[in-house]
């Protein structure tokens, strides 16, 4: 069976979705790790409540990016992961593992990209004032939300007047865009290694 890896920093809603899509068996996989760079992060409460390992870290403790990524790296080969999703990970993946996980990264971001890469998408949409905003997962590379798009859905926000409202409805579509586009995307593995 396939094998997954979870990044996350913070309340990991996302993460609570993907679990909950592979116990039922939506998401043919097993969730290996929960890697986090906030060993306080709401993240790593669910995962523990969930059972589910956790590899936790302060990067502050490391001298660079390469450093606590070849730890990672070494955890995720030791497990056999095949696929990382970010999901809410805050920081941008570095060469050590771009490399060796080359397309078998992916994120989502809560835009349709290309618009509103970077931080606060839902915050830049409603600055900019859009009818339509939406979800994207897609592939990773070395850029901010810059990588091949995988899958994405459209939300209508031009009824939606808070934040909160905005990011309740795109929460939704999250989490049922993310377990299967990681289907879709778990599939492709299995046609490329034929
Ligand atoms: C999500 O909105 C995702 O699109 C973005 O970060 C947020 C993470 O939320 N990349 P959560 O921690 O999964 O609740």
């Amino acid at each position: 069976m396939r094998k997954i890896a979870i990044f996350a920093s913070g309340t990991g809603s996302n993460f609570q979705a993907i679990k909950e899509a592979v116990d039922k068996g939506i998401i043919n996989a097993e969730l290996s790790v929960l890697v986090s760079d906030r060993p306080k992060s709401l993240s790593i409460e669910k995962a523990e409540r969930f059972d589910v390992p956790c590899f936790a870290f302060y990067p502050k403790k490391y001298s660079s990016k390469e450093e606590y990524e070849l730890v990672i790296l070494n955890e995720l080969k030791r497990m056999e992961v095949d696929l990382i999703v970010l999901a809410g990970y805050m920081r941008l993946i570095g060469p050590t593992l771009l490399k060796e996980y080359n397309r078998r990264i992916i994120n989502i971001h809560p835009s349709l990209l290309p618009s509103f890469k970077g931080k606060d998408a839902v915050g830049q949409a409603m600055e900019a004032g859009v009818d339509i905003t939406g979800v994207t997962v897609h592939y990773v590379d070395s850029g901010m939300d810059t990588g091949e798009i995988i899958s994405q859905q459209e939300l209508d926000i031009s009824n939606l007047k808070t934040r909160d409202e905005i990011e309740t409805e795109i929460h939704k579509i999250e989490h049922k865009l993310y377990p299967s586009t990681i289907n879709k995307v778990l599939e492709g593995l299995e046609w490329e290694e034929r």
